[in-house]
């Protein structure tokens, strides 16, 4: 396996860096092209393993793909066949349990291993099973499969008992072409919910409220072609913003909607950074020593969890203690015990941790515990006194797209080993 040597106190990074589409709406947004039996055009996809591999299951089901260029991917669903996903490319990514949705949605049935990707603690599925049972689908989960049989769907008021992202999808895709009306309450606000809606709606679906708590599915009886344009990555983007704020560098982030970037700017301005705002572009300048703040993490459009770990590394820089609430996964403190080994002062108790300011961090191997805790490491590893080596770079690759040739171009020293 890939590691990745950082070479630290390198220069600040400063320069240009072009975001990627958003793997979170490309990861819904390939199983929803299933729901039609007519090609559909995704441009803007992210060039990451977890659009690889999902690309992999759909082609191992039985529909045809080509990639018109390597962001752009022809779907054609028409020849899909079979509803069984196979174990040994669901259990490498979290997001395929969308083809339980897409696969009851089409054919009304579905075998789906139950999913792998990132370990954040507990992550069940009840409410998406909560979701699926109230249309009528009988669920049996044995064996590590999640067995749905659904054929005479009816639309229903659903009240999801936790804002879950990935329930609010796979009711969304089992509904669209389900007879009836559907309403999800308390559903999930994220923009990768609202791209997912437009995509659905170019394709015929009846989706409205997207982006709101309330997202109503009118179902219709078919779907048809349609080009979508996937928007770009919120966590990528926060990435970058955060990786020039904590190297005290200067960075022009290109092709982002500023707009879903609010809770990362308000942060990084109360941290006293500088945050420039352009219609599509976003200018972060670390020109000061950060100030301690305190973060909780919240559904969107709260802080996102996902920059959790990456916003620790920056607040081991500032002033005084900051308190990082993490309100959305119980178990998404797994990077404090390596970011420890590199110097950093974090005392954990249960959902809360206290940050100390003011660290010199120092170059350590480490190991990638998962995907966006790989991306803090690199932060890390570029403000430190020394070299970090990253073990375990495939949780990494999964989710950002050409990472070293991207923080590289930049100034970072950074280069795979191995
Ligand atoms: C999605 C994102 C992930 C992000 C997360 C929260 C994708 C592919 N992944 O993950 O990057 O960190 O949203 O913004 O889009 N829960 C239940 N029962 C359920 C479903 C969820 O208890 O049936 C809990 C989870 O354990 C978690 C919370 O609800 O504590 C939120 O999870 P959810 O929004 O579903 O996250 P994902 O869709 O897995």
């Amino acid at each position: 396996m890939p590691r990745l040597l950082v070479r630290g106190k390198s220069q600040p990074l400063n320069g240009t860096v072009k975001i990627s589409g958003a793997k979170n709406a490309a990861v819904a947004i390939i199983p929803a092209a299933l729901l039609a039996a007519a090609p559909v055009r995704i441009e803007n996809l992210p060039e990451i393993n977890d659009i690889r591999i999902l690309v992999e299951i759909i082609e191992e089901l039985g529909v045809q793909v080509s990639w018109e260029s390597p962001s752009t991917l022809l779907i054609d669903a028409s020849t899909l066949r079979k509803v069984q996903a196979p174990y040994e490319l669901v259990k490498k990514m979290r997001a395929s349990y969308y083809l339980i949705g897409a696969l009851v949605g089409r054919l009304g049935c579905a075998e789906v291993p139950i999913p792998g990707g990132c370990d954040l603690g507990p992550r069940p599925i009840d409410q998406h099973i909560k979701g699926l049972a109230s249309m009528g689908a009988k669920i049996v989960v044995e064996h590590g499969l999640v067995k749905v049989e659904g054929k005479r769907l009816q639309g229903a008021n659903i009240y999801l008992d936790i804002v879950s992202v990935g329930a609010t999808i796979n009711i969304m895709l089992a509904a669209v072409r389900t007879s009836g009306k559907t309403v999800i309450e308390n559903a999930a606000k994220e923009p990768e919910i609202v791209d997912l809606a437009n995509f659905l709606n170019a394709m015929g679906a009846h989706v409205r409220g997207a982006g709101t708590d309330v997202i109503k599915v009118t179902g219709v009886d078919e779907l048809r072609s349609a080009t979508h344009c996937v928007i770009p990555d919120r966590i990528e983007s926060g990435t970058y913003m955060i990786a020039a704020a904590a190297s005290g560098g200067n960075v022009m982030l290109s092709d982002v909607i500023p707009k879903h970037l609010e809770p990362v700017t308000a942060k990084l301005r109360e941290m006293g950074m500088t945050v420039d705002v352009f219609d599509d572009q976003i200018r972060v300048i670390g020109n000061c020593e950060p100030r301690a703040v305190n973060i909780k993490t919240f559904p969107y459009p709260g802080f996102p969890t996902d920059l959790q770990p990456l916003a620790m590394v920056l607040l081991t820089q500032a002033k005084g203690s900051s308190v990082i609430s993490e309100n959305v996964f119980e178990g998404r403190f797994k990077h404090v015990d390596e970011l420890k080994r590199m110097g950093a002062c974090v005392k954990v108790e249960g959902r809360t941790a206290i940050v100390t300011g003011c660290r010199r961090l120092s170059g350590a191997p480490v190991s990638a515990t998962d995907l966006r805790a790989g991306a803090s490491f690199i932060i890390a590893g570029l403000i430190a006194q020394g070299e970090t080596v990253i073990s375990q770079m495939d949780h990494i690759y999964r989710g950002y797209e050409k990472i070293c040739e991207k923080f590289s171009a930049l100034g970072a020293e950074l280069e795979e080993i191995d």
